[in-house]
């Protein structure tokens, strides 16, 4: 299965339809700019790497349309494109860290024609995906370093081969360990609203082999105090210059729960998802959905009164002091040491 890819050929963008999965393998062709933002708004493409990915693609697919030889009217157009884009989700770094990048290639090679303009684009996006699948299996590497063999593993959410290239990031060392005959129990917290842990961390890893359980989110708790859970190890979203994380939420309660079972906890993230320029966990900026997603999605008819209020935020920060470390591909770090994942 290819999360995200890219037909040149077709000048398209080829999506695995994740909202399909468990159920359906589909795969999208994607175009139009408005459809790549749809994609990943509606998290047909989810997850941090991916979209970053799925968004580099995506801009280059739209620059490639962009039917003009005028670079410095090109180069607006492709502008335009890249403010779209950024606004399709908040709050993981990967999306601007994708799209900034793009268009610092585009505006570094502006004395060339157009035409060399989007070479240069096409090949960006590529080297983007490539070097996320390389990333994750350092951090695979790194983060087995970290584990025993026949450890019990908990995640939250989906941090896999769906949510970034080839291996994932958080699944990266169960992956590996796997291949190394770790024999790994995993634990995967079904992750309300939107059962990202049912529908695909489940999914991949049974797939694959490896033996996982699925638990609602709601008993985590209890299968660290029956001492089931060796590590929690989770992907991540945004990291903030002080180490303070984002990622799905839910994730800051099972951090809590880590702690007072004295759990390692430990954040997988490539250093894409690094962002010095937010400060603390506080100034990550919150993607807040749909309340129909906590009422209405996957029942047959709905469970909650009618009209009631809701509060759906997608991500919450866990804060530094409850991380053990954070795996990036440069290695493992304490949080507050994060910033020397980026020198
Ligand atoms: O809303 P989603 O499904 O995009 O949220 C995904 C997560 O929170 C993941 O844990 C995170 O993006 C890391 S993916 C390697």
């Amino acid at each position: 299965m290819e999360t995200v890819r890219l037909d040149i050929e077709n000048n398209c963008v080829v999506i695995l339809d994740q909202t399909q999965l468990p159920g359906k393998e589909e795969y999208l062709n994607i175009r139009r700019i408005e459809d790549i933002y749809d994609a990943i708004y509606k998290l047909k493409v989810r997850g941090a790497p991916a979209i970053g990915v799925a968004a580099a693609m995506g801009i280059y697919v739209y620059a490639n349309d962009i039917n003009e030889e005028d670079t410095e009217i090109f180069l607006r157009k492709f502008s335009d494109g890249k403010k779209y884009l950024e606004a399709s989700r908040p709050t993981a770094r990967n999306l601007f860290w994708a799209l900034e990048r793009m268009e610092e290639r585009a505006v570094e090679n502006k004395e060339l024609p157009v035409k060399n303009i989007k070479k240069v684009l096409c090949e960006e996006a590529l080297k983007i995906q490539e070097e996320d699948i390389a990333s994750c299996r350092k951090i695979g590497e790194y983060g087995l370093t970290l584990l025993k063999k026949n450890s019990g593993i908990l995640t939250h959410c989906n941090a896999g081969a769906l949510a970034a290239s080839k291996y994932g990031t958080a699944t990266a060392p169960i992956y590996i360990g796997n291949e190394r005959g770790y024999n790994f129990k995993v634990f995967a917290d079904e992750t309300r609203p939107l059962l990202q842990g049912a529908r695909l961390t489940a999914f991949e890893l049974a797939n694959e082999g490896i033996d996982v359980t699925l638990i609602c989110d709601d008993m985590a708790g209890a299968v660290m105090k029956k001492g089931l859970i060796d590590a929690v190890i989770v992907g991540c979203d945004r990291v903030a210059a002080n180490g303070d994380i984002a990622n799905k939420i839910g994730t800051s309660m099972v951090a809590a729960a880590a702690r007072r079972y004295k759990i390692p906890f430990y954040v997988c993230a490539p250093s894409s998802t690094i962002d010095l320029n937010t400060l603390e966990g506080k100034d990550i900026p919150i993607e807040e959905r749909d309340g129909k997603e906590i009422t209405h999605l996957w029942y047959e008819k709905p469970m909650a009164p009618e009209g009631i209020k809701t509060f759906n935020p997608a991500f919450d920060v866990t804060e530094r002091d409850l991380i053990t470390a954070i795996i990036t591909e440069k290695g493992i770090f304490a949080p507050e040491k994060i910033k020397d994942a980026l020198t």
